[in-house]
């Protein structure tokens, strides 16, 4: 039988993006190569900036034909708030892909590299590694709600927090499954049930029952208060952390920014029954203020494609990606200016190729 190939649809987007994707399949390539992956990489240049100034869109009509079918999606960045209200072209691209594509799943991971410094004290690699799953389909960002007696005295507003038993079963059943992947098999829940009295009590019963499916995964939940400082003053007693929309959307900010700059944090958009291929980006946006330079960071990017290619099934690929990754920020010449080195774009996507093994 002969070995599948994978089909990636590449969308670099605005700004950095542009500059941090050829980086980013340079490392694929790479690593592909050297792990005997077959990849085809199609190539759109819409979701940008330029495709609206032609075409008075973000995305062709038929986008959903065009990259519905892929194994995955690897993403730039999106934005140019100069030329383009960031409603218009997030809510006409990324945010359709989200939604459209179900990729309930917001993963993140949180981990802290050689070269990178912490803004925590006395914290070294090896000391933080987790991972912030949040759920992305539900929960408080619903749009169910309302204004009613607009413009006087008793002018009111409601939005309903929607946790379905589906939505929210899917969500830690992804959790559980990664923790129990895991050395550690450790998951911590962020609730807030003593003061969120009816939904936050649901959420801990699903965790419950859940936890009974996964008897090898030990778990503990914390209020989200009391979580937020832990992830600043104990960020290695964490293994595997899920939270509801808004819970997880703090604590993916939170976790990736104890490990210093922005320009290394990846994520991906999943939908794990692969009935919808998942997004893969970097954190950071298209950086109007540095794009055009060469002198973006391009780990984000590269560091997405490793999570792209785990999720894909090919781990050995995906772990020598990361590997890279961590052998290039140890050498201060490799590093981007973000990081205190003198490497341009370009230098520093090279040198996590080449260590790539
Ligand atoms: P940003 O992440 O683009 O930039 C924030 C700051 O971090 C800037 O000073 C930038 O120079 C720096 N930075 C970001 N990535 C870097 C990298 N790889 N290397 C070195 N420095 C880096 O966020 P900002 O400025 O709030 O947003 C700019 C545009 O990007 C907006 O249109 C925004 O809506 C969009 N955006 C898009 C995202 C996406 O496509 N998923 C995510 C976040 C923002
Ligand atoms: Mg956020």
């Amino acid at each position: 039988m002969s070995k599948k190939q994978y089909r990636i649809a590449v969308i670099p987007g605005d700004g950095i993006g542009k500059e941090v994707m050829p980086e980013g399949l340079r490392v694929l390539e790479a690593a592909a190569k050297k792990h005997g992956v077959s990849v085809h990489f199609d190539h759109f240049d819409f979701s940008s900036w330029d495709y609206y100034e032609k075409h008075g869109q973000m995305m062709p009509d038929d986008w959903k034909e065009k990259i519905g079918k892929h194994d995955a999606i690897y993403f730039g960045a999106v934005g140019w708030p100069a030329k383009i209200p960031d409603h218009v072209s997030l809510w006409g691209s990324l945010i359709k892909f989200r939604r459209e594509f179900d990729q309930y799943v917001n993963l993140r991971p949180v981990r802290l590299m050689p070269g990178v410094p912490s803004p925590l004290a006395n914290r070294k690699p090896g000391d933080i590694d987790f991972w912030v799953v949040r759920e992305n389909t539900e929960g408080e960002y619903s749009s169910v709600g309302g204004r009613m007696f607009p413009d006087t005295d008793r002018e009111f507003v409601t939005q309903q927090t929607v946790m379905t038993r589906t939505g929210v079963d899917r969500i830690l059943k992804f959790a559980f499954e990664l923790a129990q992947s895991r050395p550690k098999k450790h998951l911590t829940s962020a609730t807030k049930s003593n003061g969120i009295s009816i939904t936050m009590p649901y959420w801990d019963e699903r965790v419950e029952a859940m936890a009974k499916k996964f008897p090898g995964v030990k778990w503990d939940k914390y209020h989200i208060d009391i979580l937020t400082a832990n992830f600043v003053l104990h960020p290695d007693w964490f293994d595997v952390v899920v939270g509801s929309n808004l819970f997880g959307d703090i604590l993916s900010d939170l976790g990736p920014a104890c490990t210093g700059t922005i320009g290394i944090a990846p994520s991906g958009n999943i939908n794990p029954e692969r009935n919808f291929p998942s997004v893969f980006e970097p954190v950071h946006g298209s950086a109007p203020d540095i794009a055009g330079q060469g002198i973006a960071n391009p780990i984000g990017m590269i560091w997405s494609g490793a999570m792209m290619f785990e999720h894909l099934g090919e781990k050995e690929a995906g772990k020598s990606i990361v590997d890279a990754i961590e052998r290039t920020l140890a050498e201060r010449t490799l590093r981007t200016k973000d990081l205190g080195g003198n490497a341009d774009t370009t230098a520093c996507g090279k040198a996590v190729a080449d260590m790539v093994d």
